[in-house]
């Protein structure tokens, strides 16, 4: 029997394999189609202290190996999410529970923190300073080391959750800006979110997606994302949740070896809803072909 499980700041997952934040909605959709309780964890829908409508429409635009989105951070606030979503995902699912939060102020990190640091279905928190699609906010707190450092540094004061920083590759020194974080109280950096894009529609002779630029993910972004987890690993002593681009279990494995003690699927469940139950069951067969006992073992295992 091969040994699935690691964690993650203490809290115990059966595998590593976690939908990421906004391609899973809030979870329970996906319970008619299979039993999420087979996944390591969930990163539920990002949050904001207000609920959004998001971005205009066309949001979405197809790529080679990928796709563009600009949702947003549609959302319907903090307090529901609290009061209505997380109850209803814990309905039919009792394994951890990842919140994701956003923000467009340092003052809007803090009060959604502070809430979700109430919750007790909340095992994890995952600050998202790296979307790409909104202004005065998201991004722009994760593209300089002091901006990452300030609004973590504000966040942990309120919070004794594992806290998870997002980070955007958008930036020159990804190690830079994964250093301040931990500086600022991190315990666990996410990496990476989305690479920003975009498509033009030629018929039209115009951007395909309404705010003309938008987040890359997909399969495309996995050798940029590996990189960034390899190049992190290295550099701080908090663990990483490798994201970008992962769609099997060869990449599961590939990124715990470059250092990741977990990893989120994201585009991948666009594309095929079952994506993270298909690379769960597909685990085992291949760490047995690369004579894997334990996913733990391997974690960083490329730096040796
Ligand atoms: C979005 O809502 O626009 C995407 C979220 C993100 O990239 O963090």
């Amino acid at each position: 029997m091969v040994d699935l499980s690691t964690s993650l700041c203490g809290v115990k997952l059966d595998n590593p394999v976690i939908p990421a934040s906004g391609t899973f909605g809030f979870g329970y959709e996906f319970n008619d189609i299979y039993d999420i309780n087979i996944l390591g964890a969930i990163s539920i829908k990002g949050t904001t202290k207000e609920p959004r409508f998001g971005n205009p429409t066309p949001r979405i635009a197809e790529c080679t190996e990928g796709l563009i989105n600009s949702i947003g951070l549609q959302n319907p606030g903090v307090d529901k999410v609290i009061s209505y979503e997380i109850p209803k995902l814990r309905e039919c699912y009792r394994k951890p529970i990842i919140s994701n939060i956003s923000g467009f102020s340092i003052e809007e990190y803090v009060e959604c923190c502070q809430k979700m640091n109430e919750v007790k279905d909340v095992d994890i928190i995952e600050l998202n300073i790296s979307c790409p699609n909104v202004h005065n906010g998201g991004m722009s707190f994760g593209t300089q080391p002091e901006n990452a450092q300030g609004v973590v540094e504000a966040v942990r004061k309120v919070t004794t959750k594992p806290l998870f920083v997002k980070l955007t590759p958008n930036v020159t020194d990804i190690v830079s800006i994964a250093k301040a974080c931990e500086q600022g109280g991190a315990d666990g950096i996410s990496l990476i979110n989305t690479s920003q894009g975009m498509r033009i529609d030629l018929k039209k002779r115009r951007p395909i997606i309404a705010n003309k630029i938008g987040g890359f993910s997909g399969r495309a972004i996995f050798p940029i994302a590996l990189k960034m987890v390899y190049q992190v690993y290295d550099a701080v002593k908090i663990p990483i949740m490798g994201i970008g681009g992962v769609a099997s279990a060869e990449d599961v494995v590939e990124m715990m070896m470059a250092g990741a003690s977990a990893v989120q699927v994201g585009a991948e469940n666009l594309v095929n809803p079952y994506a993270c139950r298909d690379i769960i069951n597909n685990l085992p067969q291949v760490m047995k072909k690369y004579n894997i006992n334990s996913l733990k073992d391997i974690i960083g295992e490329a730096h040796k």
